[in-house]
């Protein structure tokens, strides 16, 4: 199966893309999660993008192509779900373009639905552990001992773009590039909307309700 999940920051895209890929034993591909370790990594690409990422504005389209259609083609049959790409329409038709080139395209776009003061509190608490990459919130999804991860003991911390002031510019850049890509792909096809207000739990019943119905 191959998912688009569409999404403000901080709508849960990270946190329901890894219980899909527990469900349907997919690939994360995460526009985020690989520029970050290409940070960590201090490659060009991480290098290129680290003053796009802090101020919250988006990493310029032919750095994310170029990088996002290499994971898509690398992945394995089983398919994929897709996490903050695409971002842009340009990306979205460059997307479709390199599908068209394979043998298969997308079997799914989901859009989270969030609002914007539920974004802040969401975005502003969430603390992440350095060493595996686990995502927490200090309210909503807690560690068991207060900044360290239940998994490797590590010390959470603070992405540097999930400050207060960032999370307004991510909104912004959010509300002016990126969601035009839901009207991009509601003009083509089904987009299925999911209300992501409500606890983790609630929402991946309505999302998982919808991806069952789908995959049937
Ligand atoms: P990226 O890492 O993709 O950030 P984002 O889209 O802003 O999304 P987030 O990771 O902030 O949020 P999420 O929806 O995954 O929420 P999460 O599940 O963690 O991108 C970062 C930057 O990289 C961009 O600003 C840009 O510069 C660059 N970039 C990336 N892709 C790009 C592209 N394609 N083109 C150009 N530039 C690109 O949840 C958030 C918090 O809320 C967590 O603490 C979680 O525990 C909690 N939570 C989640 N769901 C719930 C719930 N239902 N109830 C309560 N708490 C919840």
């Amino acid at each position: 199966m191959r998912v688009v999940l569409l999404g403000a920051p901080g709508a849960g895209k990270g946190t329901h893309c890894r219980r899909i890929v527990s469900q349907y034993d997919v690939l994360h591909l995460s526009s985020g999660d690989i520029l970050r370790r290409e940070r960590a990594e201090g490659t060009d690409l991480g290098k290129q993008a680290q003053s796009y990422m802090d101020s919250g504005t988006l990493v310029p389209d032919g750095l994310i192509v170029e990088m996002m259609s290499k994971a898509v083609k690398a992945a394995p049959g089983a398919g994929y779900v897709l996490d903050g790409f695409p971002r842009t329409v340009n990306q979205a038709e460059a997307l479709d373009q390199s599908l068209a080139d394979g043998e298969s395209g997308i079997d799914v776009v989901i859009n989270l639905q969030v609002d914007d003061d539920v974004v802040v509190e969401r975005i502003t608490g969430r603390r992440s552990c350095p060493k595996c990459g686990a995502v927490y919130h200090v309210k909503n999804m807690p560690p068991k001992q207060e900044g360290i991860c239940d998994h490797d003991r590590a010390e959470l911390v603070q992405r540097p773009d999930d400050t207060a002031d960032v999370v307004k510019n991510r909104l912004a850049t959010y509300y002016e590039q990126t969601k035009p890509v839901v009207d991009y792909y509601k003009a083509k096809r089904t987009v299925h909307d999911v209300d992501a207000n409500g606890d983790a739990d609630a929402v991946a019943a309505l999302l998982f309700e919808k991806l069952d119905a789908l995959s049937n």
